[in-house]
């Protein structure tokens, strides 16, 4: 089928590339929606959002996700202790706003993402009764699904539907891995969600499944949102995507991509776990190299730093200070902060960085070499199309590759001196086409002599 399509087009100038969907692949954008922006408001906002849409898309992202829309007692200090997960915390506007909000990105062609934060708001998944398998037009089911214990998750998976969301981050799911109808659940959310809108979990769910229900979680979920472990240097790095590599997740097509996270709204800040500050360019190039569906906390495409509160006055919500507000460039100098979670920010955020993430994020949706988790083998079989070339202390370099396209290689230094190589044993030499910095221009390089700044990540086409 795939090889008849690529023949009806051979006639265009364009090669056929291997089709995805939106959210694999792709870059995806998370959201904090109180730190982010609100034009009069004291906690950023739906309308906030819809009016920064077009800094969203200069970025190259094709998707956005909310991470905490609900309603708690002192949202959004309480950001986790929701309500329901129906009923959006008035601070961030109301349902039309919401609407609003999906238009705006819609019209940009990015879809809209929720988390929805099923633990701690669940101790335990609903009795189950299994009306699923019944005639959808009997009685019998109309009687069932009465008694049945309401499932809220269920509920609120079909309400957001309704309001246009286009996917579902189930954040928690691994609480109730060891639940007799866990497997019902799995497949009757899945059913929900449809074909088209990306199921997504953490790894941890994974990790957690016992072997009974780990197929049926691999059948249904869409992707393994996996946080890379940045700050604990380049050989755990490499251990990490290799042990990836080796599982399930890569022997067979149809399973699950990886989304790759660095920041994420449970850890610290990257520009402050990484032993360089500046290195977060360095960092993020880097996760948008790797084979999946890279995920950008907002801020770290632009260095945000912790909130910093050097006399302890912001102690009460130290939970918090990685959810910074989003920083904004003012007309004059200074930055606009939301003044529900005001601090220093002593560091000017790196406004210059958005022209080089966004110029990768077209590299990645143009190169299959890139895009692509894998790469087909034959009877369904797959196998990952990155490999690690080089792991030392700082210095890391993986190597990306699709039949028939041009190889990818990303170089990059995370540490705090400058390091030099020489890996022609490996590699021989290539073109710059992204990085190092904003104002960089691309050159040719050699692998025999190949030198990085500290902080500093180049991705090279090879020869
Ligand atoms: C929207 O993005 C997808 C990539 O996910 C692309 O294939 C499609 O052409 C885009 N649509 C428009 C109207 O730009
Ligand atoms: C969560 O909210 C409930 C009320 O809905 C409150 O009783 C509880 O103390 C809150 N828990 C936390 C950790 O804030
Ligand atoms: C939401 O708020 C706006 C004002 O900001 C108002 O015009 C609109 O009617 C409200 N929508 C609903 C469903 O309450
Ligand atoms: C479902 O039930 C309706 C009426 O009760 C019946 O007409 C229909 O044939 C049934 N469908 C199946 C697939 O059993
Ligand atoms: C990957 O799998 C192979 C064979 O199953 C094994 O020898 C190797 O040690 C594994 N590597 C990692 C990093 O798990
Ligand atoms: C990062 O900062 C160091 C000094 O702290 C500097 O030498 C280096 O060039 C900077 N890296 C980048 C990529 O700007």
């Amino acid at each position: 089928m795939l090889a008849l399509v690529c023949a009806m087009i051979s006639s265009l100038p364009r090669t056929c590339n291997p089709v995805t969907q939106w959210y694999q692949g792709n870059v995806m954008y998370e959201i904090f929606p109180s730190s982010f922006y609100s034009e009069h408001g004291m906690v950023g906002d739906f309308k906030g959002i819809s009016m920064k849409t077009d800094y969203i898309m200069s970025l190259g992202v094709r998707g956005v996700r909310l991470n905490s829309i609900f309603h708690t007692p002192h949202y959004p200090k309480d950001f986790n202790n929701v309500t329901s997960l129906t009923r959006i915390d008035p601070i961030l506007g109301n349902i039309t706003d919401f609407e609003i909000l999906a238009k705006h990105l819609h019209s940009r062609n990015i879809s809209l993402m929720l988390d929805l934060p099923l633990y701690p708001f669940l101790r335990k998944l609903p009795q189950k009764v299994a009306f699923n398998q019944l005639n959808e037009t009997s009685n019998l089911l109309k009687d069932l699904k009465a008694n049945a214990e309401h499932d809220p998750i269920e509920e609120a998976l079909s309400f957001w539907i309704e309001h246009n969301v286009d996917g579902f981050y189930l954040k928690g799911l691994e609480h109730f891995v060891n639940e007799p109808d866990f497997v019902k659940f799995i497949r009757s959310w899945k059913s929900i969600i449809g074909p088209d809108r990306p199921f997504i979990v953490s790894e941890s769910v994974l990790n957690n499944a016992p072997p009974s229900v780990l197929n049926t979680v691999l059948q249904n979920v869409d992707l393994i949102d996996v946080r890379l472990e940045i700050e604990n240097g380049m050989d755990a790095i490499k251990k990490q995507i290799l042990t990836l590599q080796n599982s399930t997740l890569f022997t067979r097509s149809g399973m699950p991509w990886v989304q790759w996270s660095v920041g994420n709204v449970n850890t610290k800040r990257i520009t402050d776990v990484l032993p360089n500050s500046n290195a977060t360019l360095g960092a993020t190039l880097l996760q948008m190299m790797l084979p999946g569906t890279p995920s950008i906390f907002y801020g770290d495409e632009i260095g945000l730093r912790q909130l910093s509160d050097p006399d302890g006055e912001r102690e009460d919500i130290r939970h918090l200070h990685h959810l910074s507000m989003m920083a904004w460039p003012l007309k004059g100098t200074g930055t606009k902060v939301l003044p529900w979670i005001y601090g220093e920010n002593s560091e000017r955020p790196i406004y210059e960085q958005v022209d080089v993430i966004s110029k990768m994020a077209h590299l990645r949706s143009e190169s299959p070499s890139i895009y692509m988790s894998y790469v087909f083998k034959e009877m369904g079989e797959i196998r990952a199309n990155a490999e690690i070339k080089y792991a030392q202390k700082e210095f890391l370099v993986i190597q990306r590759w699709y039949p028939r396209r041009r190889s990818y290689v990303v170089a990059c230094n995370l540490g705090n001196s400058r390091i030099s190589r020489d890996l022609s044993t490996l590699l021989y030499g290539g073109e710059i086409i992204v990085g190092p910095r904003a104002d960089s221009r691309p050159g040719t390089v050699s692998f025999k002599d190949i030198s990085l700044w500290p902080g500093e990540s180049v991705i090279i086409a090879l020869d």
